[in-house]
């Protein structure tokens, strides 16, 4: 199998292939979402809320992120696997930002990076492009600037908000993003968006006319243990079944119904005498 890689994106965005993205934290899921032929799998810092518990994408660190990337490479065959550069890994200095985008390509064998921002990284984002790295971006909704934001709400809904998108998206572009993910934004907005620019738009909570779509698996599979966003659609109850499953697991152990003779290894007879 080929894998997928950033030109994927960019035939994609020419012909009107629509892209598919989901993520994926560890091995046995990364294989799963390889298996279903997902085009990429990001390994993003929601991480820090599906799988470790945090409250927001802030406590998420660059060894987390690593360390997680690592497992994912290693299930993947197809698709291309991206990683999400966490909180504050590309402000610092331009150096940082460039040593941590590196070590999740280089210890996490990872094929490109995904950060949030506009304008304000469109120089960060050239470094990494001019070293090889090749850099998603990320609008509308940021996690990251949860606090600034003041909440988890729709972006780009009044025209300066709508320019400003569109600004930071060219900005983007011109730093040499391959694809920009538009989060949370007016469809209309998300279409203008897609329609003007020449890289592919993957989008979550943005509406049909996107180059691709993305969405947390954990959200997808319905094993999320906060609540979910209205964008995402839940086509699996994966935490009525797991629950399901460990209580019967309890109640059969408890009533002596588990394990069965199946589930043991028996040893001769006359050894057993011996023993006893
Ligand atoms: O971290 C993440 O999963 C993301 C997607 C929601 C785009 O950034
Ligand atoms: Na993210």
């Amino acid at each position: 199998t080929q894998k997928v890689t950033t030109a994927y994106f960019r035939e994609a965005k020419k012909t009107g292939k629509r892209i598919t993205m989901l993520t994926a934290y560890d091995y046995p899921m990364a294989r799963m979402v390889d298996e279903a032929g997902i085009d990429a799998i990001l390994v993003g810092d929601s991480l820090g809320n599906a799988v470790l518990g945090y409250e927001s994408t802030i406590p998420v660190t660059m060894d987390d992120m690593v360390h997680h990337i690592k497992a994912v490479t290693r299930g993947v065959k197809r698709a291309m696997v991206i990683g999400d550069m966490p909180f504050l890994s590309y402000h610092v200095s331009r150096e940082e930002s460039l040593r941590n985008a590196g070590r999740i390509l280089q210890e996490g064998g990872a094929a490109a990076v995904k950060l949030e921002g506009g304008r304000e990284v469109a120089g960060t984002v050239r470094a990494m492009v001019a070293a090889g790295i090749p850099v998603m971006g990320h609008l509308g909704l940021t996690p990251q600037s949860i606090h600034q934001m003041g909440g988890y709400k729709v972006q780009g809904r009044d025209e300066a908000a709508a320019q400003k998108l569109l600004d930071d998206a060219r900005a983007l572009q011109e730093a040499g993003v391959f694809a920009i993910v538009l989060e949370c934004v007016p469809v209309p907005l998300a279409r203008l968006l897609t329609e003007t620019l020449e890289v592919a738009t993957i989008g979550i909570g943005a509406g049909p006319h996107c180059t691709g779509q993305v969405l947390v698996t954990h959200d997808l599979l319905g094993m999320f243990m906060g609540k979910s966003p209205k964008f995402a659609k839940r086509y699996a109850n994966l935490h009525q079944e797991i629950i399901r499953a460990l209580t019967t697991y309890r109640e059969e152990v408890l009533g002596g119904a588990f394990p069965g003779p199946e589930h043991g290894f028996d040893m001769p007879e006359e050894m057993l005498e011996k023993l006893y």
